[in-house]
């Protein structure tokens, strides 16, 4: 059901690569909530093609952009301003890759290049595409910026590898833009830490189906799905959190404030 929350509002959507990404479920609900906005990813990711469905779905013009490139990043806000015909009300970076992870070096034999690759996409990024939002003065008073993070930021998980460094630094950021945004043009700034969720880069960490289920069965309520996260993401562009800013939201089914199940008693009982 559509309640019109993000009616007459833009934005620009990072991170749709195929119908599982979070980002994907995102463009189809922020669509049906009357909301318009350009589509975006990084240029070979684009080679798949798949992104040219949902855009046609969305009725959204697509602009390849790497999240690491401040030019890319330019040439992306000032044309969604114009295509939009208005400056910007909501950004969703919707963005992680580690080298590291995808080859699976273990954490004691970490390629120091990849590192520093693995931070600039995940985490450096959400600062370079807030920075140009800021220089080609493209967002909106009010507006509403999120990205996507994991606990792995707050407690190890040891095949996430230096994905959680990446993830630390992406909602300090987070923090330290909220700040400067709220206080510039009334932007807010959060994080939502999602629940595991079957993507590309969810399935890329190994062992991945493992803490699915174990998180599964720690969260009272379940795992929360991509498209649980795509209706949290419309909830936090609508008005209706003006106030929350400088935030990491947990949208984990209660996985973070548990300490133990009645499901994990029951297996781990000899
Ligand atoms: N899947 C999970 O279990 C899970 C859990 C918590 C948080 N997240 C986070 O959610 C976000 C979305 O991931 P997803 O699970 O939907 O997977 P996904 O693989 O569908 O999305 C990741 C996206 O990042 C894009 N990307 C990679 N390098 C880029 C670059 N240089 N420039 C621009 N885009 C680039 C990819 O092309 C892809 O579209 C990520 O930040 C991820 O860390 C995922």
């Amino acid at each position: 059901m559509a309640y019109n929350l993000l009616k007459g509002k833009r934005g620009i959507i990072f991170g749709a690569l195929d119908e599982n990404s979070i980002a994907w479920k995102t463009a189809l609900k922020v669509h049906e909530e009357g909301g318009k906005f350009t589509l975006t990813n990084a240029p070979i990711a684009m080679r798949m093609g798949k992104i040219n469905e949902l855009a046609k779905t969305c009725g959204a013009e697509i602009i390849p952009a790497d999240a690491t490139s401040e030019q890319d990043l330019t040439n992306l806000f000032t044309k969604s301003v114009e295509i939009l015909g208005g400056k910007i009300d909501f950004v969703l970076h919707s963005i992680g890759m580690s080298p590291n992870v995808r080859k699976d070096r273990p954490y004691g034999d970490l390629n120091y290049d990849w590192f520093l690759k693995s931070l600039d996409i995940s985490g450096v990024s959400f600062h370079k595409v807030m920075q140009t939002a800021e220089k080609t003065d493209a967002m909106n008073e009010w507006g509403s910026i999120v990205a996507l993070s994991y606990i792995a930021a707050q407690r190890t998980f040891p095949d996430y590898s230096d994905m959680a460094q990446a993830k630390a630094v992406l909602e300090s950021i987070a923090r330290s833009y909220g700040y400067r945004f709220a206080k510039l043009k009334r932007v807010r700034v959060n994080t939502i830490s999602q629940s595991p969720t079957k993507t590309t880069a969810g399935a890329g960490i190994s062992g991945f189906d493992v803490f699915f289920d174990y998180a599964n069965m720690m969260s009272p309520l379940g795992n929360a799905t991509g498209e649980d996260c795509a209706n949290y993401i419309v909830v936090m562009f609508s008005d209706l959190t003006r106030m929350v800013n400088m935030q990491n939201l947990m949208h984990d089914g209660g996985f973070s404030s548990s300490g133990i199940t009645e499901e994990l008693i029951e297996k781990l009982s000899k």
